[in-house]
């Protein structure tokens, strides 16, 4: 199988290992060429053109920022023309009418399009243990799934175009939810001048307990957010991308506009490339504790 990989960020760079280690022939394209350094390391072929990439693929995976970036790298003039007869598999987190006006644009251009997000990050991802949530017609599923299935044991068809961009939706702002709550239960739990261990040992072994807890404590207790899995800067993306959707559905949208201007701040603060539970510094500021 020859596989181009658009896109060797945080996610790509896993992804582009993972595909590597498990003997698929891979090119991989991204704009700016120090990312793809470590990866030339592993043997792995680095196109210098995203047109150049998906010429000798039969099927490309898009690892990108957003929609903007996608448009960006798939439709220059060069990279059109090589859409033609291949099939393109959108893994970003993406909105669900993003994803449907891709699929239009792809079909047209003589591409066939399925969306493929996932759940989990640069471990999961090397590891293959992503949950993959995929969006395609059911022949398109049973074609590709084999291939992702390298990425991930667990690889569900949700339904045409667009559904599993819903799903993925609905899971990000639940990371957002949840890391919101858990720093500021943290931030009551520390300036009430209560033992963390206590605080803990107790959620853990209630219904409250989300072992996503468990793995940003010591980010939190330690004030450190740097070499993130995922950044500040994407969740707010998504949580932007949550808000749209939710509009559409007359949701209310007001728990979620909340943890947004959490994240917003935390951008501001400077912080928005390091990872998202960076959000504590703005529920619990340093220096603020007797103010
Ligand atoms: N990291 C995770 O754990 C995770 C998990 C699930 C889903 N996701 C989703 O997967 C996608 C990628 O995430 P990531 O964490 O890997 O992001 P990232 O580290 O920020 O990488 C983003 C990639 O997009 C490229 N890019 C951005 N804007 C571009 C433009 N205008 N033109 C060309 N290339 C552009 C970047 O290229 P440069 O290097 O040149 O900037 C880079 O390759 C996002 O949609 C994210 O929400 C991430």
């Amino acid at each position: 199988m020859n596989v181009a990989l658009l896109g060797t960020g945080l996610l790509g760079q896993g992804v582009a290992e993972r595909l590597h280690a498990t003997g698929h022939d891979l090119t991989v394209y991204n704009r700016s060429i120090k990312k793809t350094q470590a990866l030339r390391q592993q043997g792995i072929r680095i196109a210098p053109t995203a047109a150049e990439a998906m010429s000798a693929a039969d099927v490309v995976l898009l690892l990108l920022s957003d929609a903007a970036a996608i448009r960006a790298v798939l439709f220059d003039p060069a990279a059109s023309r090589a859409i033609d007869g291949r099939t393109i598999i959108q893994m970003g987190t993406i909105g669900p009418a993003e994803s449907c006006s891709l699929e239009k644009n792809v079909t047209g251009l003589g591409g066939r399009y399925l969306e493929a997000p996932v759940l989990g990050s640069i471990a999961e991802a090397k590891a293959g243990t992503l949950l993959v949530m995929v969006g395609a017609t059911p022949e398109h599923y049973d074609k590709w799934a084999p291939l992702l299935r390298y990425l991930g044991e667990e690889v569900r068809l949700i339904g045409p175009v667009g559904k599993a961009a819903v799903l993925k939706l609905a899971l990000n702002q639940l990371i957002a939810a949840e890391m919101a709550a858990f720093a500021f239960s943290l931030g009551l739990i520390r300036r009430g001048g209560v033992d963390v261990n206590d605080f803990m040992g107790v959620v853990r072994k209630s219904a409250l307990y989300a072992p996503m807890f468990e793995k940003k404590l010591s980010r939190l207790e330690k004030r450190n957010y740097a070499q993130p899995n995922f950044s500040t800067r994407h969740l707010l993306k998504d949580v932007e991308l949550a808000l749209s959707a939710a509009e559409k559905a007359r949701l209310s949208p007001a728990g979620l506009q909340g943890v947004r201007s959490l994240l917003i701040d935390t951008i501001a603060a400077g912080l928005g490339d390091l990872d998202y539970s960076a959000i504590y510094e703005q529920i619990d500021p340093l220096g603020s504790e007797h103010g």
